[in-house]
């Protein structure tokens, strides 16, 4: 398998980008929604508010570093050709699909982070180290930042929604093994 993406399929880096994204996605809605819910003396499977709190601003400034090397591993190489059963409309949305994917994804994060930095709550890495504050206290700052880090985990779900919609379509409705793109050690031919 090549490591970059090449007429012949995805590139071992864009599939593993892929899934660690999947991945963080994930687990930034779950930690999202637990630690929304558990209230600050109270635990949720164990665990307290401020680990939760702790977890989903760490795994969410992984996911923008990740997702910056994934950017730059996008660039490197030729993308593969579409999958023949995608009609031309398909193309258009999943195109726009990206874009608004990689778009909203380098959002979350840098919002997280300033609301969080301008608010003066600061990070503490995986609980371990307290990350300098570049930024100080700013209300106004954060609360817009919280407002775009908010408003973007909803609108977020959209495309998200849609990639999903089209991918697993394809894969089980139409049986055209779609899926197959992004695993390792398959081609993009189906
Ligand atoms: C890809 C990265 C991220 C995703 C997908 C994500 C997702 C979410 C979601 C879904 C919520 C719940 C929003 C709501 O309905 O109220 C949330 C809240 C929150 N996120 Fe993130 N997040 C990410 C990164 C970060 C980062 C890097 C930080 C800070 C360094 C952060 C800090 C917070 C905080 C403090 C809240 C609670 C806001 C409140 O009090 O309402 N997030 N995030
Ligand atoms: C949850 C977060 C997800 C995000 C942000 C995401 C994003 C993307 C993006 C941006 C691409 C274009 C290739 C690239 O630039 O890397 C892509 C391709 C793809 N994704 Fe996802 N994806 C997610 C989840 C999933 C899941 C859960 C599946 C499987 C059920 C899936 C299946 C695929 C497939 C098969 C392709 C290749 C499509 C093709 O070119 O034929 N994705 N995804």
């Amino acid at each position: 398998m090549h490591l970059v993406n090449s007429t012949a399929g995805y590139g071992a880096l864009t599939k593993l980008f892929h899934w660690l994204i999947a991945l963080l996605i994930l687990l930034q809605y779950t930690s999202a929604n637990i630690m929304l819910r558990t209230p600050a003396e109270a635990t949720t499977l164990g665990l307290g508010q401020d680990t939760y709190y702790n977890w989903h601003k760490s795994l969410g400034l992984v996911a923008f570093f990740v997702m910056l090397a994934r950017l730059a591993n996008r660039r490197i190489g030729e993308l593969p050709p579409w999958a023949p059963t995608l009609t031309p409309l398909e193309q258009r949305i999943i195109h726009r699909t990206e874009q608004l994917l990689y778009g909203a994804l380098l959002i979350m994060p840098l919002s997280g982070f300033l609301y969080v930095m301008a608010g003066n709550y600061g990070v503490r890495l995986f609980g371990l180290w307290d990350l300098p504050n570049p930024i100080g206290p700013a209300p106004l700052t954060s609360q817009i930042a919280l407002w775009v880090h908010v408003a973007c985990a909803m609108l977020l779900l959209l495309p998200l929604g849609t990639h999903l919609g089209l991918v697993l379509g394809h894969h089980f409705g139409m049986r055209d093994r779609l899926i197959h793109r992004m695993l390792p050690g398959r081609t993009t031919r189906l």
